[in-house]
């Protein structure tokens, strides 16, 4: 098993690519806290867990609070007393243009996308140098390519490649690395809220899979896998990255044909 011994705590955990992360990653041996907004979706993931004879906990976070993220820390350490692995996975995508989107949508995505990065990350570090440990954050292929009608998801997702990688030169010397996975559309909830916002939805999703070369959107445990991969020692040498798990993006066929 690539991740025994090790204490992950996902963000985001409790749906989609998160849940399918923390399943993957104890199945690979970590005990994992499952911290995530929604704590009925979170509760669910730790019972999947627990099903599969892993160990795990359900924390309720808010990563755009501060104080929520302090609580997350605590009972992380008061459950498993380190931490080695922190996947900054939670995010939310307001599918607007930048002039329809509220002043209230701005802040909440800046705070919750960018913002609960930087929380989780702040307050997770001290007991992440203790472990060498590492930090994966949740960018998108959004972070290089933009797309209509997401303007502040966009904005969002490339400057969480920016902040990787300065993460990664800060703290590299204390043996913590720092990358992030920049996934094409995935079958999870931020793609079924894009698609839902088109004027036709079922096209939308067709049309996104021929975006892809592979002509087919990803599965959440296809972008699970890379995260367990860089929160193993097989990955020693990477830090600042960003991995691409995208099936082709951009190099399908055009929506229309
Ligand atoms: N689905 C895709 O096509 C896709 C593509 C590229 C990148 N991503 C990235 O993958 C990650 C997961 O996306 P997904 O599609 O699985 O989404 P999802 O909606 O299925 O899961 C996101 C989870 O984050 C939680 N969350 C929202 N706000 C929170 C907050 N303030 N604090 C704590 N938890 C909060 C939600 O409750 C939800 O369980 C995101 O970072 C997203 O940007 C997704």
């Amino acid at each position: 098993m690539k991740l025994e011994n090790r204490v992950a705590v996902i963000t985001g955990a409790g749906s989609g690519i998160g849940r399918a992360s923390a399943l993957e990653f104890a199945r690979e041996g970590a005990r994992v806290v499952v911290a995530d907004l929604n704590l009925a979706g979170a509760l669910e993931t730790v019972r999947q867990i627990k099903a599969g004879g892993g160990q795990a906990i359900a924390v309720e976070t808010d990563v755009a609070r501060p104080e929520s993220v302090q609580t997350l820390v605590a009972q992380t350490l008061e459950a498993f007393s380190q931490v080695h692995v922190l996947l900054n996975n939670a995010a939310i995508q307001v599918n607007k243009t930048v002039e329809d989107t509220t002043v209230e949508e701005w802040n909440r995505e800046i705070n919750v996308n960018l913002g609960g990065v930087f929380l989780c990350s702040k307050f997770f570090l001290p007991h992440l140098r203790q472990t060498r440990g590492c930090i994966i954050n949740m960018s998108s292929v959004n972070g290089f390519f933009v797309e209509p009608m997401c303007a502040g998801y966009c904005a969002t997702k490339a400057a969480i490649i920016g902040l990787t990688k300065a993460m990664a030169i800060d703290h590299g010397k204390e043996g913590i690395r720092v990358n992030c996975i920049c996934p094409g559309y995935i079958d999870a909830g931020l793609a079924w809220g894009y698609f839902e916002a088109q004027p036709d939805p079922a096209a939308a999703r067709a049309a996104a899979g021929k975006l892809h070369a592979l002509w087919r959107i990803g599965r959440p445990e296809e972008v699970a896998r890379v995260a367990v991969f860089l929160a193993s020692d097989e990955a020693s040498f990477m830090t600042g990255s960003a991995v691409v798990v995208d099936g082709g993006f951009g190099s399908g066929l055009p929506p229309s044909s």
